[in-house]
């Protein structure tokens, strides 16, 4: 069954501790984190201090999503501040090998994230060393947006050279995930599905992740 991360860029920011605790009551398996550096997309949101404010309360992975240039300069702090997937785009940086084995030699999974316009083949040589790839649904920057449909091909393809290859690479889909697009992200074979304003622009989380576990079946 398709695990779900909760990304709380929709989330209360008055209230991230609690939305955190609903998410996990709820059956979330990972809690996303959204860093934004209004540069690498047009909006900013938080760096590792959110990562580490939370971390305490956690009892699911926290799931590092890196939308920021230069992540090479900066991800060691989210690594510090307790990161278990640590996901930068392939988009930001000139050197992904080094920054994958710099992840990687510290006991933190890594992941690399394309956007929706960015061919699959800019990934795929680097798959061997990848514990996780995270499909851009939508253009990163903004929680809210509709689900991208061509998403489902690139889903499908990767899925196909994972299998092929026998690599242990997860898949993971963010970006307009609710319960009308997450069964064809699961059919098309993802392992993770990210969701935002589907689970916290909502009156019950935990409500909302068990409605999303049951349309994507
Ligand atoms: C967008 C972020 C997503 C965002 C998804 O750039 O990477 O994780 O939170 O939000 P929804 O689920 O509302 O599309
Ligand atoms: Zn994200």
């Amino acid at each position: 069954m398709i695990k779900i991360a909760a990304s709380i860029l929709s989330a209360d920011f008055t209230n991230m501790g609690d939305a955190v605790k609903q998410a996990q009551k709820g059956g979330a398996n990972l809690i996303h984190f959204d860093v934004m550096d209004g540069h690498f997309v047009p909006n900013i949101t938080f760096g590792n201090a959110m990562i580490a404010a939370l971390k305490p309360q956690l009892t699911k992975p926290a799931d590092v999503h890196l939308m920021i240039t230069n992540p090479e300069e900066q991800a060691q702090k989210y690594i510090d501040s307790g990161a278990n997937y640590l996901t930068f785009h392939i988009e930001a940086t000139k050197k992904p090998e080094k920054l994958i084995q710099k992840i990687k030699k510290q006991g933190v999974k890594t992941g690399i994230s394309i956007k929706p316009k960015t061919p699959l083949k800019t990934i795929t040589p680097l798959l061997p060393n990848l514990d996780l790839v995270l499909i851009m649904s939508v253009e990163p920057g903004f929680g809210g947006q509709k689900f991208i449909p061509t998403s489902l091909e690139k889903i499908k393809t990767l899925r196909k050279t994972i299998d092929t290859k026998g690599y242990k690479t997860l898949i993971s889909v963010d970006g307009g995930i609710n319960a009308q697009t997450i069964h064809s992200v699961n059919q098309a074979g993802a392992d993770i599905a990210v969701a935002g304003s589907a689970i916290f622009q909502t009156k019950n989380i935990p409500q909302a992740i068990k409605k999303l576990k049951e349309a994507a079946r």
